[in-house]
């Protein structure tokens, strides 16, 4: 696959070697990480990046858009079956301009928002002050019951009625439950609000129908195509018929610019696969192994926040091990098994710091990886966990890592020979 790269630069070539055995050597539980199948990455190179063009099928600013036209088309209709939706937008370049489309849709500067917290499950393009485009909009956020660390339907409700926002956004970055998209829905449409879902985590579960579809409650469904859905780094939005000509404006020229082909094609190629028996049967395996971890990690003594998963993650309060999700994440990172620190509901410590790590189980569970192997990951964490900084237990935890992953190839053999 590289073999250009080889010729015209050894040095860059030997940085994607080093990563391809990185990944191949680690045990991959990134919440938002996925293996992309080879045909997504064959299209997303393909010569499809050369063309550029904007608009949309038959109405597009540039010449030579006759071929793009019947990939955008395919792509749509190959969406909208999959997913049940009237309508759907796969110009977004990633999860978060999927969002920002629909912000440039619906939204004027000064509008409100109100979106679940990000210490509590959020994402970042939902307001955080840490984002550019909070500036423009005032915002408002719900968050988790602290006894259930469930979404507080009542204080959302409230916060609707009170704030009267225009936009309502469900769905985030770390949480483990399904959402009552029902209820939701029913509020935004007592107050005159659009309700908008962000799927990006869940988006392969979805289409394998595994978890509930929010397309069927939502004015706009953004998410990633990355994640669950195992394809390329890229987004798409679904709306109802009625906001069909509002999304597009709001993407383009609302909020991007030209269409990246390249991966348009890749997601076109997803949309098909995504509809297969074998993918439904990998999904599927994803929720089983995130309800196996969590069971055996609470058999070891760690507290699971909220008390399960519904979905492909869970979140892990990491007190009762008296160390930090900084911590957790450094020595596991130093034995081969790579997840990332995250806040607890409430948490006391600081974001840099956390008392939590979020745990994925999307990529291992591509690799072949069942229920079995998790009682055994969920034994090497615990040892981590109780001595993190004993360089004996370090070496044996990172033979055993080694040992499980290397019997699962993250690629079929001479994938990449060339
Ligand atoms: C809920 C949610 N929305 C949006 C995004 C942004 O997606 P992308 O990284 O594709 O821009 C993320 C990414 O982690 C996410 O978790």
């Amino acid at each position: 696959m590289l073999r250009e790269t080889r010729l015209t630069d050894p040095e860059l070539a030997g940085l994607v070697d080093e990563e391809l055995y990185r990944q191949e050597h680690n045990i991959e539980m990134i919440a938002s990480e996925s293996t992309v199948p080879v045909p997504v990455m064959e299209l997303s190179g393909s010569v499809f990046t050369n063309k550029t063009l904007e608009g949309y099928p038959g109405r597009r600013y540039q010449a030579g858009s006759h071929v793009a036209d019947k990939v955008e088309r395919l792509a749509v209709e190959r969406a909208k079956e999959l997913f049940g939706a009237d309508h759907v937008n796969i110009q977004s370049y990633s999860g978060s301009t999927a969002n920002y489309s629909v912000f440039a849709a619906v939204l004027k500067p000064g509008d409100k928002i109100l979106s679940m917290r990000l210490d509590q499950g959020g994402h970042l393009t939902h307001g955080s002050p840490a984002n550019w485009m909070s500036g423009f909009y005032r915002h408002i956020f719900y968050g988790v019951d602290p006894d259930t660390e469930q979404i507080d339907y009542d204080e959302l409700e409230s916060l609707a009625k009170e704030q009267k926002p225009r936009l309502i956004i469900a769905g985030g970055s770390s949480y483990p439950r399904l959402i009552d998209y029902e209820r939701i829905s029913r509020i935004s449409k007592d107050i005159g609000a659009y309700f908008m879902v962000d799927m990006a985590h869940i988006a392969g579960l979805v289409a394998a129908k595994v978890v509930p579809s929010p397309i069927p409650h939502a004015d706009f469904v953004t998410s990633s195509t990355t994640k669950t859905f195992c394809s390329a780094r890229s987004g798409m939005v679904f709306s109802k018929k009625d906001h069909a000509r509002l999304l597009d404006k709001g993407t383009f020229p609302g909020s991007l610019g030209s269409i990246h082909l390249h991966t348009m094609a890749a997601k076109a190629w997803s949309f098909k696969y995504a509809g297969t028996e074998e993918f439904r049967r990998i999904m599927e395996q994803v929720v089983k192994n995130a309800k196996s971890l969590a069971k055996e990690l609470e058999g070891h003594g760690f507290r699971i926040v909220s008390g399960g998963t519904d979905n492909h993650l869970l979140v892990v309060d990491l007190r009762s091990k008296g160390i930090t999700g900084k911590m957790f994440q450094e020595a596991l990172d130093s034995i081969g098994i790579t997840v990332n620190k995250n806040m607890i509901p409430f948490d006391p410590e600081n974001p840099s710091v956390t008392s939590g790590v979020r745990i994925g189980l999307t990529a291992i569970t591509q690799r072949g990886l069942g229920e079995g192997d998790i009682v055994e990951i969920a034994e090497i964490m615990n040892r981590i966990a109780d001595r993190p900084e004993d360089e004996a237990v370090l070496r044996e935890c990172r033979a055993d890592a080694q040992r499980l992953i290397g019997k699962f190839p993250l690629y079929p053999e001479g994938t990449f020979k060339e």
